[in-house]
């Protein structure tokens, strides 16, 4: 079997699906692997220590990807539509493809890897079961977002985050506000602590509570007998009594803090709205908001995607993309973990060939096509 590893070609990328480690690992399953020569620069692996782990280096992706079973991404192949060549049809008919697809966002792009005879695997759809947690790309990715947003908000914040004792006087601590605990949540926790801040957070799933009170950190919700959780541990979208009652919590609390992590997803929907222009209008000049959802429609009115957005009142909205890629190496690395963990079980030991085990509820919760044809049930049955 052949495992093949283009370099990304998406703007803001610069992570890539394979690491030397994970390379060295294949080879030892008795697997061929062919590097795009210069894929893992951005992400700091040279060609060198792809070779020394025992890969192959293809000039470009067309000869990366011709004879390829398998091909490693980090995102959906780029169209011609997009500007770009066109990587699915460099691909050939039979091979599985590995990345995370946004398939309910690019119906179009599944039908022509079903098309091309590809079958491919969104990663992000990956269950969350304790089996599949090292497979979980979201949540490898998410966790180094988390501490990034942090470090990013302090390197535009303009005062101190611990508190400072001097000989010219005391530097207060600063107040860190981190809205949704889940894993980029937790991880901006742990970071802003370490950095001094004090720290506070809320989440609409009760059971974040306990979570963040073991980080040292204070716990802020809404008192209400609704529910957040929703389906595999994500959160559901809250009726309007709660999002009025959330933002008079919020309101009053933004007004006293000098740093805010949003971090609000719901799967398949917009993400939540949480600081509204009101709130901005009462935050302290000079405060900073990262909106770690700014690509999924935002948590703040005036993000932007991209951009340092400066408020009126002087508030600093960070907004920018593909956090994980501004870590690319340690993001890469994790990445290229997840998708080793999710083939290893699938390879055969003796003579490295790739058997898909389609009973196996995580292939089919990844699997989108099949044998030509869509298979996935939130495209089959029309879920959305
Ligand atoms: P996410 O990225 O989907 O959302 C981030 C956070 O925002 C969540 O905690 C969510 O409850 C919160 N949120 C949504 N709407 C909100 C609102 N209106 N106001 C305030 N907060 C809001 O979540 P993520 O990071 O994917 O984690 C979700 C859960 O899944 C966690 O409990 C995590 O531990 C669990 N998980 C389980 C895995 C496994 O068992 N394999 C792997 C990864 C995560």
């Amino acid at each position: 079997m052949k495992i093949a590893i283009p370099k990304e070609r998406r703007e803001h990328e610069k992570r890539v699906a394979a690491s030397p480690e994970t390379v060295k690992k294949f080879v030892g399953l008795g697997v061929e692997v062919i590097v795009e020569a210069g894929a893992g620069l951005t992400s700091s692996f040279s060609d060198q220590e792809y070779k020394d782990a025992g890969a192959s280096i293809a000039g470009d992706a067309a000869a990366a990807l011709k004879d390829a079973d398998v091909v490693l991404k980090v995102q959906r192949p780029l169209t011609k539509a997009e500007g770009g060549p066109d990587e699915v049809s460099m691909m050939k008919k039979g091979a599985t493809l590995l990345a995370i697809l946004a398939p309910l966002q690019n119906k179009d792009q599944v039908q022509a890897y079903a098309d091309a005879g590809i079958e491919a695997h969104a990663m992000e759809l990956v269950p969350r079961i304790s089996r599949a947690q090292s497979m979980d790309v979201l949540s490898s990715q998410s966790n180094l977002a988390g501490y990034k947003a942090v470090l990013d908000a302090a390197s535009v914040y303009g005062k101190g985050m611990p508190m400072m004792m001097t000989a010219a006087g005391t530097v207060a601590p600063a107040k860190a506000f981190i809205m949704g605990v889940g894993v980029a949540g937790l991880q901006a926790i742990a970071t802003a602590r370490r950095l001094g801040a004090i720290v506070t957070a809320t989440d609409v799933r009760a059971a974040t509570k306990e979570q963040v009170e073991s980080l040292g950190a204070k716990f802020i919700m809404v008192e209400s007998d609704e529910s957040g959780d929703g389906e595999g541990g994500y959160a559901k979208e809250m009726s309007e009594e709660y999002k009025k009652k959330q933002a008079d919590l919020v309101f009053d609390h933004v007004k006293k803090q000098d740093i805010v992590i949003t971090t609000a997803l719901i799967p398949g929907r917009e993400a939540p709205i949480l600081i509204s222009d009101e709130m901005l209008a009462v935050m302290k000049p000079g405060s900073v908001i990262v909106d770690l959802a700014v690509e999924a429609g935002g948590n703040v009115t005036q993000s932007k995607p991209g951009e340092i957005v400066e408020t009126e009142n002087g508030v600093l909205i960070v907004g920018h993309y593909n956090v994980p890629s501004r870590l690319a190496s340690d993001a890469s690395a994790l990445f290229s973990k997840n998708l080793l963990n999710f083939l290893q079980p699938m390879i055969n030991k003796e003579n490295g060939s790739l058997a898909m085990d389609w009973e196996d509820e995580i292939i089919l919760g990844t699997g989108l096509t099949k044998d030509g044809k869509i298979v996935h049930p939130l495209l089959t049955e029309g879920g959305n």
